[in-house]
């Protein structure tokens, strides 16, 4: 039974079917609470404990109490919360348990009722013992011709010789043995922490799930999900962040915001993209295959916590309806003509060149500056410019954050294919995100991704003002102007800082190759 105020309490919410809120009777059944209680259903709890604070001198009065219960009832209802318990409490301190509300539940009759809702909990709880057994690996290690599999169960029962599949992988077993801390068990179950002895040698990954083969997880890579989001910062299509789904890691880009849910009415509204307490259907893909189940059908493996990329902090859940198409019927096309036959033809070493910068800081006059050098030492280039890509590929785009982010990350893919084309490639776009930076990045190998930091304080920027847009945007008539209303965030390790407040745009061009140089991307002058 937990308090749902964080995205784990969320999570916790939902696997266990049950949670608990405390409310203040003086408030009633604010909007707040509404949307609260719509956001539990929708991670599938169906017990709701609903603790009320407010006696005292300026208690409510019991008409009112009534309606206020009243009304929380009915709403809980509706949105399909069928046991519902509703209790005064004198005062639940800071984030009361189940036994806290208990203890500090007033009227004769609130034992009753409690130990009937508790009863509840319980049988549900019971419930994920009859679901389908899974195991999320934390680590595994091999031993003379078995291997030994550390974890929680969550879903199911396990005895010895039981058959079972590691997931992804799909490789099938035998279960030997069941190690507990008090030595070999017949048996575990839900919550039971055990090491299982698995009659082959295998390699298995951290974060593989052991299933029954009788009813194994499912392996996808791309889902339709409920998005739930509770994070202050809305989420962005096409942004990269990081998802967990049990033991299991990979990263998730929603590329579709399908609707966002109205809170407690059928309506679905368009969004492009979704605020803090919002939920929507969305598609989602990671970069490789996870073992999942429908979130209805196992809460446990059929949710997925969505973290940043960055600083690892919990920003919302996904709950998995189904996988849009199966993983393995999807595989690269091999070519024989690779990136290395590629480069080696044009003799040289491809990579981007990423500047990045306010608008008026210089990056488009030295990006073609660089250009001209590489072209006249014979080398092969592309030079991507945001004021020409905005024209074409992303004539569709603007300048809000969502657009950005989308912005930079088709970018980010079309420098990774010209790259993998053989070409030194230069983009020079504002870029002003660290998260969107960091996926072009990643989506190249080490020493081939430059960050050409093009700095110059916004005065400078601003006083230059070339296409008269800041001035534009200081009287109000362009809005989400990076540096006057919208952020840039400063890069904070690249390759190369270049001050165009002190330097000529030749002299930082030839700092750029000489950068080249230094890291062997191009050969000594
Ligand atoms: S980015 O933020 O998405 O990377 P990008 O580099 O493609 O921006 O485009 C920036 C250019 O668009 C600027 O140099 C400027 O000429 C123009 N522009 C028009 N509106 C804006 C705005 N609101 N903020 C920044 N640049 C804008």
């Amino acid at each position: 039974m937990v308090r749902p105020r964080g995205v784990e309490a969320f999570a916790e919410a939902g696997v266990a079917g049950a949670a608990l809120l405390v409310a203040d009777a003086r408030e009633g059944m604010t909007a707040g609470l509404r949307r609260r209680v719509f956001l539990l259903a929708q991670v599938g709890v169906r017990h709701l404990a609903l603790g009320v604070t407010g006696e005292g001198a300026d208690a409510p009065g019991a008409e009112a109490w009534r309606r206020f219960e009243g009304e929380f009832r009915d709403w809980a209802g509706q949105l399909g919360i069928d046991h519902v318990l509703v209790l005064p409490v004198a005062s639940a301190g800071e984030s009361p348990g189940l036994e806290d509300l208990a203890v500090s539940a007033t009227g004769a009759e609130a034992s009753g009722a409690l130990s009937a809702f508790l009863e509840g909990v319980d049988a549900a709880a019971d419930r994920a013992a009859q679901r389908p057994f899974r195991f999320p690996v934390e680590s595994a290690r091999q031993g003379d011709g078995t291997t030994a599999a550390l974890g929680t169960v969550v879903a199911g029962r396990v005895r010895p010789g039981a058959r079972v599949r590691i997931q992804p992988m799909g490789k099938e077993t035998r279960v030997m043995a069941i190690g507990t801390e008090e030595g070999e068990a017949g048996e575990a179950g839900p919550g039971e922490r055990v090491e299982l002895t698995l009659a082959d040698p295998i390699l298995i990954a951290n974060g593989s799930v052991v299933s029954t083969v009788e009813s194994p997880a499912s392996v996808a890579d791309q889902f339709e999900v409920t998005v739930i989001w509770l994070h202050p910062e809305p989420l962005f299509p096409s942004r990269r962040y990081r998802a967990r789904i049990g033991t299991q890691t990979a990263d998730v880009v929603v590329t579709d915001i399908k609707y966002e849910l109205a809170v407690g009415t059928e309506e679905r509204l368009a969004a492009n993209q979704l605020q803090a307490d919002g939920a929507a259907v969305c598609n989602i893909s990671l970069n490789r295959p996870v073992a999942f189940d429908a979130h209805g059908e196992n809460p446990a493996t059929g949710l997925m916590t969505i973290v940043d990329h960055e600083t690892g902090e919990a920003l919302g859940l996904a709950l998995l309806h189904f996988a849009l198409r199966r993983a393995e019927n999807i595989h690269i096309q091999h070519v024989d003509i690779d990136r290395t036959a590629r480069s080696a033809q044009k003799t040289q070493h491809p990579c981007v060149l990423w500047f990045t910068g306010l608008s008026g800081s210089g990056k488009s006059t030295i990006a073609n500056r660089v250009e001209q050098q590489l072209y006249r030492l014979g080398h092969h280039t592309y030079l991507l410019d945001g004021d020409n890509v905005r024209h074409g590929l992303n004539r569709d785009l603007g300048f809000t954050e969502v657009d950005r982010v989308e912005n930079i990350r088709r970018v980010g893919e079309v420098a990774k294919l010209m790259v993998d084309a053989g070409l030194i490639v230069l983009t020079a776009f504002i870029s002003p995100f660290r998260t969107e930076r960091q996926m072009a990045r990643d989506l190249l190998t080490d020493g081939e991704f430059l960050e050409v930091f093009v700095d110059v304080p916004l005065d400078i920027a601003e006083q230059r003002d070339p296409k008269g847009l800041y001035k534009k945007a200081r009287r109000g008539e362009l809005k989400n102007f990076t540096g006057i209303d919208s952020p840039y965030e400063v890069p904070e390790n690249p390759e190369l800082i270049i001050d165009t407040s002190t330097m000529t745009a030749e002299e930082a061009a030839d700092r750029v190759i000489d950068a080249l140089r230094a890291r062997g991307r191009l050969p000594q002058a």
